[in-house]
């Protein structure tokens, strides 16, 4: 029997649906656990070194319209199976760090997790968009145990620094906003310079606090 289509459900209809609650249940499972074993990494690290690699950690699960939307710009089917297999970012973690360096920390004490599978490594600080876009995303699965069998989840987790961060929030608030064919001329090499002036700036703070950390040891 076909899968049904949830793309003509109600938002009411589809929030009574025991199929999507348990696939909203399921995803935002992964999402706390995840974030979990960031905080876990953090204050581990907090108690070793007495600081804090990660400043803040946020986790969502995508909305039903979201979904729908995402399925029917790719082309593919609307339905429950459908968004599992082809979407990866139904659930999310993003976690924002005060230093470059604790990015590719914090990222590899992660990915030292036996029970995650990382499915695909981006990094947008080396090689940035080419918007100017900087932060590491890591495409991973992620087991759930649930009461009578064990879920594998795929999530996207981005790690990034709060500057990268301040950049991206804005830069997803000018073009969400923004009419794009609309855009004045030269936008695009504004945002451009703008993330590039920041990464610089990121350098400098990591850099600073590298040279008093060291002049601390003397
Ligand atoms: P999908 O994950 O299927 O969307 O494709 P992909 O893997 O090519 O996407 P990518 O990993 O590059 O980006 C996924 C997420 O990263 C987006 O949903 C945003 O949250 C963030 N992101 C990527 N590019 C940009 C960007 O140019 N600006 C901002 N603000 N965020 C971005
Ligand atoms: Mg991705």
């Amino acid at each position: 029997m076909a899968e049904e289509n949830i793309k003509n459900k109600s938002k009411s209809d589809l929030a009574k649906d025991p199929k999507f609650i348990a696939l909203k249940n399921l995803y935002e499972s992964a999402a706390k656990q995840l974030a979990l074993k960031f905080e876990v990494l953090n204050s581990e690290f907090n108690v070793l070194y007495a600081r804090s690699p990660i400043h803040h950690i946020e986790s969502r699960v995508k909305s039903a319209e979201s979904i729908e939307a995402k399925l029917s710009k790719k082309n593919l089917p609307v339905t429950i199976n459908s968004a599992r297999e082809n979407i990866n970012d139904i659930a999310s973690v993003r976690v924002v760090c005060n230093y470059i360096n604790d990015v590719y920390h914090v990222a590899e004490m992660f990915e030292r997790q036996k029970d995650v599978k990382i499915i695909k490594y981006q990094d947008y600080i080396k090689t940035p968009n080419y918007n100017g876009y900087r932060s590491l995303h890591l495409d991973i699965c992620v087991p759930v145990y649930l009461s009578n069998r064990t879920e594998y989840v795929n999530a996207e987790i981005q790690i990034r620094t709060i500057a990268m961060d301040f950049w991206a929030s804005l830069e997803h608030d000018i073009r969400y906003k923004a009419d794009k064919s609309k855009l004045p001329q030269g936008i695009n090499e504004e945002m451009f310079n703008c993330a590039d002036k920041i990464a610089e700036i990121d350098r400098q703070m990591q850099d600073m606090y590298k040279r008093i950390k060291e002049s601390e040891k003397d």
